[in-house]
């Protein structure tokens, strides 16, 4: 199955209740050969509205710091744990990222990065450990099944708290070295 059809068929999921309230499934996007994943929590008002992962202004931020590192929607994939907004944004349910963990497992499968980095304390503790501690833990790698995962700070913790910024900046350069290791088509630097 192609990553197309995939979506298409995610697109009338009505595997948890988040599809009674959702305006639109957003299922992701990006490169679908793309070495590096980015994995957040789940959509907002915006992506809701649009379908789109990271519009709102975590996105923008996100956006910007892709770029320092010559990352971006052209040569990575965005997703999130769960398709679907959680009302009032408050964090998926263990329930409902159950539900939804299917769909991102394909995902990873048919995308099939060399590097997945978690957005945020919920897609670590979903894809890297249940007891993952964002704040003693972000910037370090563990490989599983030739995959590389790191988590760093969600870009919403960046926006409510300023000086967590340089240690999410110091997860970038660690991101741009391991591009620089293991990527083959991905370019991590700025200029080139
Ligand atoms: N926050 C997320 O975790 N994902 C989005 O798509 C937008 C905001």
């Amino acid at each position: 199955m192609s990553l197309e059809a995939l979506q298409e068929e995610c697109r009338s999921c009505r595997k948890c209740p988040l599809c009674e309230t959702r305006q639109n499934v957003v299922f992701g996007v990006g490169d679908a050969n793309a070495e590096v994943l980015f994995v957040g929590e789940g959509p907002g008002q915006h992506e809701d509205e649009t379908g789109i992962p990271f519009v709102g202004a975590a996105g923008q931020l996100l956006d910007r710091m892709l770029s320092i590192i010559g990352l971006g929607r052209h040569n990575c994939y965005i997703a999130n744990t769960v398709k679907c907004r959680p009302p009032q944004n408050r964090d998926p349910l263990g329930v409902e990222q159950q539900a939804c963990q299917p769909w991102l497992n394909e995902q990873i499968r048919l995308i099939g990065p060399k590097i997945i980095v978690c957005l945020g304390r919920i897609a670590a503790m979903e894809l890297i450990r249940e007891d993952f501690r964002i704040t003693k833990e972000h910037g370090l790698w563990t490989q599983r099944d030739g995959v590389w995962y790191m988590a760093t700070y969600h870009p919403s913790a960046l926006l409510r708290d300023v000086s967590k910024r340089p240690e999410a900046f110091a997860d970038l350069k660690l991101l741009q070295a391991k591009v620089r290791e293991v990527c083959t088509h991905t370019n991590p630097d700025p200029l080139a």
